[in-house]
């Protein structure tokens, strides 16, 4: 267990405090629309508005930190699908898009074919509707995972698809820890990147892939300069950084 990292990660703010910052800023029910690397992407009521947070995965796949290219590529909570469109376009293998909410599958595959693939053409594409790993054979394997969880640890709104997308906490990260590691669905070799802030149990989810074998190691840590502090992990299979 990585103890001495997990000690020094700091604990989460106070829950007023980490209610303050995720009142959702626009209405989930509604149409709206995300732009980003010259990209126009239409976002369907409930499926996640990427933000900040989001951007801390997407440019480093875009940019080839996360290296994906030959890769078999999960991106797990998909939302919007930029990770997945990111990824084939980085000339991923295979691209797992990965949610419990159909429509954010649904969309992701539409945004998928529209700018990476030719129409129909979903030879590298699966899109999955699982919660966390549960619709994964036995037989896949995963070189590369990514998730930016709704580990939030506040109930911060009632509304379902709000919780869904925010703050359902640290259990459903040691869920999809114990199914990628218990499962032997990460490859040898393989990497999981987390992105989560001091919103959440911080400790708890290290201490969950920390807990399953894993080693892990702080890819980044940006301080926003209101508290907040963002950490990308990066997870390995085998002997520890
Ligand atoms: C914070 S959003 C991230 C969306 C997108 N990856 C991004 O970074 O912009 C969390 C995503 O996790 C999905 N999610 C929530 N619970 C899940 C579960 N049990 N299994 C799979 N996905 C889940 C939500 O539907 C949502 O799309």
């Amino acid at each position: 267990m990585d103890r001495a990292l997990i000690d020094r990660l700091p604990p989460p703010l106070p829950t007023e405090r980490i209610i303050a910052l995720n009142r959702p800023k626009t209405d989930l029910a509604e149409h709206r629309e995300y732009e980003w690397n010259g990209w126009r992407f239409d976002v369907p009521p409930g499926v996640f508005l990427p933000g900040a947070t989001s951007r801390i995965i997407h440019d480093r796949l875009l940019d080839g930190t996360i290296d994906v290219r030959n890769r078999s590529y999960a991106a797990m909570g998909v939302g919007l699908g930029v990770e997945a469109v990111i990824a084939g376009l980085r000339g991923a293998r295979t691209v797992f898009a990965v949610d419990v909410h159909r429509v954010s599958v649904d969309t992701t595959r539409r945004h998928y074919r529209r700018l990476v693939a030719e129409p129909d053409d979903d030879s590298r594409f699966v899109g999955v509707v699982s919660d966390a790993f549960d619709a994964f054979g036995e037989d896949t394997r995963l070189d590369v995972v990514t998730f930016n969880p709704p580990a939030v640890r506040a109930r911060v709104s009632d509304d379902p698809d709000v919780v869904r997308n925010v703050c359902v906490g640290a259990p459903l990260v040691e869920r999809f820890f114990d199914q990628l590691v218990g499962g032997a669905l990460l490859a040898p070799g393989g990497e999981v990147y987390v992105v989560v802030s001091n919103t959440a149990d911080l400790r708890a989810v290290v201490g969950a892939g920390a807990d399953r074998g894993l080693s892990a190691e702080v890819a980044l840590c940006h301080d926003w300069g209101d508290g907040v502090l963002t950490y990308l992990f990066r997870f390995r299979q085998g002997s520890r950084a």
